[in-house]
This record gives structure tokens, C-alpha cells and sequence, in this order.
């Protein structure tokens, strides 16, 4: 059995910004997680190329849509790889195979009995590229989320028969595990209890979509078309494409990882069309807040918007991983602060991870060759023992249930204890002393032993630190051995060689 997460496919009229590096980010530590623990992961991006706003786009450029497309996707996939993100299957919505996937799936929905001809009338905003909910009928109503004007609609569509999958969308949504966090999951359950209305799968006045078999000017919607990536994501690296291989290869989705501002489509829409194609519906939709910046929303006009790629040339993948992960509980909207961000990554990582490294590992190498002494196990109790013990099993709780904040602040309070543990037995007072050396040995065991915990228990959250701390401690981590087995006390083996110091994270300064 796999454990698939995806982010969302992101919109390529124009290149990632914070919120979409954010979603990539916390899918990514979820995907390392899971596999720390054996799970066989697929870890689903991609991009989202068809539609009316990728259409204009490329038109006020000037240049074909597919040649937009390659482009801006090109620019996605190196911005994944240069932030270190470990997806397994990049999907682009304009490829052979997910038309093949999406002709497929319509075709089972037709079958249904579940796609009719209407007309669709209304107010559409291109930025969400969807209908918007009577806006006081006139145009210069603008879409709270793009605040854009939006534009009148009135066309022959084909129609999806939501309206049928009423009930079971209910019973779907009421299961507490699906829609997560519960405000989310309580807005849903609220405009569905207001009763579901059809919607129009496929466009006249789009060139730029996949075409509907059998309507010579009809393109599909590019919501109908998006969500079929995740699908589509699974067997798109396999020559034989189909939608069975896509769904022997491991659907449905346990976790659609996505922005607030599209739950509906993931949480309502995409189960009734799974439904109504045979397919199992994802087992969790999760539906993380907004950033913003200083306080204020990010946009173009504003002039405040944060480019993800200067803040890690600037700062490395490490601190933003942390600040966003740490800061912000998912689930809830989040801020993006100067000062607070250099505060945390100076307290957090360099004063208290770093340091703590730095302290014992220095302490180590003069006192006992460049070596891990051995430990020499004198006290009956051992008090940080029992600490890192209980940090592991609460971070992995709270990790299990994608609490990744408290998961981070477990790490951080074990190196907190750590230091502490450390200030109170004093040991560069013991040394003085020869009959304390087994007590002093005792101690910088400890220290190192919970260092190495703590590395480990960085490894999905800032894979880079965690790799720093090991080499530090002497590579200590052991390939082979399950993840959760090495959190067990007691595994740094006394003589390992300690390498030279190198600093593992640099303080940072205000602007
Ligand atoms: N293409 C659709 C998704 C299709 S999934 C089959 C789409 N793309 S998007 O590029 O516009 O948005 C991608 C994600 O970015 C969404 O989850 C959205 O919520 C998120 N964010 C956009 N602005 C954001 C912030 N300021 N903060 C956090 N996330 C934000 O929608």
C-alpha cells in the first residue's frame, strides 16, 4: 500500500511564490516523515497549464500557451529541485497522458449517466477560474480573492450532475477524518447543507483545454481537467498509460495538501466525480491557511511580495523550512515577519541547536581524543534519557496527526532540556577533578547521545541541519537500521571519531 500526498497543481501564469513554496514545504517534510517510517511514498506535484487565465496570459505575452506552459513549468520543476523538495511524480495537466487519463474518466462519468447540456449563466472570475455565488449581480462586483472585476458568462456548457451525489457527499464530509482542520471542515459542511447545484464540466470560448470527445468547440473546464492530475500523476512516467494503471498504481490520495480557497473543488466537487467514475474519493483534504506579509496580504499592487527564491539564496532552505513549519500551525493563516523570522532562526537553530552541538562536541574532542567517550552508565536514573524518550514519542504523535508545529517545538524543547541538563551538571567543572571522569564521560555521552536524537528527529523537517549534526557527531545514522528503531537511547557508539568543527547554522542579522 502507498501513501500518497500531493500539493495542488499550481497555476503556471506565473512563477511559485511564498504560498505555493509553503504547501510544497509542509507536503515535502510529510512525504521524508513517511518514509522515515517505511511507508512507499508517491509524492504527487505538478502544474495546472489549460484554462482562460493561462490562455490570456500567454496572450499578453504574446506567444502560443504551450510555449507559456513549457516555460513556466520548466521554472516550477527547478524551483522544486533547487529547494530540495523530494516529489516523486511532477505532473503537467498539457501532457499526452493526462489527456488520455481525462478522456478516460469522462468517458465513465458519461456512463453514468452524469453529463447532460445546459446553459450556463453567471459571473465568472478567471483568477479562480470559477462561477462566483450571485455577487449583486454587476460588474463592478470583484472576486474578494483576486479583486478583479469579474465577467459575465452566458454559453452552452456540458453539465456534471452534482446534485445527484448530495447525500453521499454528506455522508463523506461528515466523517470527522476528511476535511481537516474543523473551521474548514464546518464551512464546508455549511454550503453543502444549502444543497448542491450541477456544474458545467467543459467551455466554448477556451481554446486552450483538453477538447470534449463528440463537441467539436468544447474544451474541458480546467477544474474537470486539473483534479484529474493527481490521477493522471501516478502512472505518468509509464509507457502503457491508462486510468486502471493510475489506480492500481496507488489511488485514491491520503492527503490532498492544498490552500483554503480551493477546498470545495477538493472537498466536494472531486469525491462526486470520483463517485460517479467508479473511484475511490482521497481519504483526507487538509486546508492550510493563507500567508500574508508584515500583517498585510501579498500582492503585485501592494508591492509587498515576498519572492521565495531571495529568501533562500539569502537565508538557505533550512531556516525558511523551519519559520514556516515551526511558526505557523497548519491549519491557520500565517504572517511573514523580518525581524521575527531572524529572532527565531538566531534563538532556535543557531542559540540553542547549534549551540548545543558546538558546546559538547568541542568538549568532547578536547577532553577525550577528538572521541565519543563511552558511556560509562553510573547514575541509576537517567534523567535526559527519559526526556528524549518522551520528546520522541510526543513528536511522533503529533507529527501523525500533521500537528507539524508542535512536532518541530518537541525538537527544539529536547535541545532545550539538553543545554539545561548540561548547565546543571557542570561537567567543565567535573574535569577538574580526576575521580570524576567517569561522571564527566557519563554526561558528554548524554548530551551527544540526545544531539544525535535530536538530528534524527530533524531529518524530515530540515534535511540539511539534520545531515550536518550527523557528520558532526561522526555520521552516526545508520542507513539500514528503521528510523524508528535509531530514535531508541543509546545508540552513539562510545570511540566514534569526531570530525573537524564546522559550524552547522550561521546567526543572521536585521536589514
Ligand atoms: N491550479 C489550482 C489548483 C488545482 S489543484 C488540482 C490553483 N492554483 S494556484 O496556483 O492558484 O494556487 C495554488 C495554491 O496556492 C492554492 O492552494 C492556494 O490556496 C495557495 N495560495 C495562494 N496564495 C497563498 C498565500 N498567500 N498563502 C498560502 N497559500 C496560498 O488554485
Amino acid at each position: 500500500m502507498s501513501f500518497v500526498i500531493t500539493t495542488p497543481l499550481y497555476y503556471v501564469n506565473d512563477k511559485p511564490h511564498l504560498g505555493s513554496v509553503y504547501t510544497t514545504l509542509i507536503c515535502d517534510a510529510i512525504a521524508r516523515y513517511k518514509r522515515l517510517l517505511g511507508e512507499d511514498v508517491i509524492f504527487i506535484t505538478g502544474v495546472d497549464e489549460h484554462g482562460l487565465k493561462i490562455q490570456r496570459t500567454a496572450n499578453e505575452k504574446g506567444i502560443e500557451p504551450k510555449s507559456h506552459c513549457d516555460e513556466i513549468s520548466e521554472i516550477f520543476n527547478i524551483n522544486w529541485k533547487n529547494w530540495d523538495i523530494s516529489f516523486d511524480k511532477f505532473i503537467r495537466t498539457s501532457s499526452k497522458n493526462h489527456e488520455l487519463v481525462v478522456n478516460e474518466f469522462y468517458e465513465r462519468v458519461k456512463a453514468s449517466d452524469d453529463i447532460y447540456m445546459g446553459v450556463q449563466k453567471g459571473w465568472y472570475c478567471v483568477g479562480c477560474e470559477e462561477f462566483k455565488d450571485n455577487p449583486s449581480n454587476s460588474s463592478t462586483y470583484k472576486c474578494p480573492i483576486h479583486q478583479k472585476n469579474l465577467e459575465w458568462k452566458n454559453e452552452e456548457n456540458l453539465f456534471f450532475k452534482l446534485s445527484k451525489y448530495q447525500k453521499k457527499i454528506e455522508k463523506i464530509i461528515n466523517e470527522p477524518s476528511f476535511i481537516e482542520p474543523i473551521e474548514r471542515r464546518n464551512e464546508i459542511l455549511n454550503f453543502v447543507s444549502k444543497g448542491l447545484k450541477d456544474f458545467s464540466i467543459s467551455r466554448t470560448n477556451v481554446s486552450w483545454g483538453i477538447p470534449v470527445p463528440g463537441y467539436d468547440n468544447h474544451t474541458f473546464y480546467v477544474w474537470f481537467d486539473a483534479l484529474l492530475g493527481y490521477v493522471s500523476a501516478i502512472s505518468s512516467d509509464k509507457a502503457d498509460h491508462s486510468l486502471e494503471k493510475s489506480i492500481n498504481g496507488g489511488w485514491p490520495a491520503d492527503i490532498h495538501l492544498i490552500g483554503k480557497d480551493i477546498l470545495r473543488f477538493h472537498a466536494v466537487y472531486w469525491p462526486a466525480m470520483l463517485i460517479s467514475a467508479g473511484m475511490k474519493v482521497p481519504k483526507k483534504v487538509f486546508g492550510h491557511g493563507f500567508l500574508t506579509r508584515e500583517g498585510q496580504k501579498m500582492g503585485k499592487s501592494l508591492g509587498n511580495v515576498l519572492d521565495p527564491n531571495l529568501l533562500l539564496s539569502k537565508y538557505g532552505n533550512d531556516p525558511v523550512r523551519w519559520y514556516l513549519i515551526k511558526d505557523i500551525s497548519l491549519g491557520n493563516d500565517g504572517d511573514f515577519q523580518d525581524r521575527r523570522f531572524v529572532d527565531i532562526i538566531n534563538n532556535d537553530l543557531a542559540n540553542t541547536i547549534g549551540n548545543l552541538l558546538n558546546r559538547t562536541s568541542s568538549m568532547s574532542r578536547k577532553w577525550f581524543d577528538n572521541k565519543v567517550p563511552n558511556n560509562e552508565k553510573i547514575s541509576k536514573e537517567n534523567k535526559l534519557e527519559f526526556l528524549a524518550s518522551a520528546s520522541v514519542e510526543n513528536y511522533i504523535n503529533k507529527f501523525n496527526i500533521y500537528k507539524l508545529d508542535q512536532a518541530a517545538n518537541e525538537v527544539l524543547s529536547l535541545a532545550i532540556n539538553t543545554n539545561l541538563y548540561l548547565n546543571e551538571r557542570q561537567p567543565w567543572l567535573l574535569i577538574k577533578e580526576s575521580d570524576k571522569l567517569p561522571a564527566v564521560k557519563e554526561i558528554i555521552y548524554n548530551v551527544l547521545e540526545s544531539t544525535r536524537i535530536i538530528g534524527l528527529l530533524l531529518q524530515p523537517l530540515l534535511p540539511e541541519l539534520s545531515s550536518k549534526i550527523n557528520l558532526q557527531l561522526g555520521s552516526t545514522y545508520q542507513k539500514d537500521v528503521p528510523w524508528k528503531q535509531q530514535l531508541q537511547w543509546g545508540q552513539l557508539i562510545g570511540d566514534t571519531k569526531l570530525p573537524k568543527p564546522t559550524p552547522i547554522i550561521n546567526k543572521l542579522e536585521y536589514e
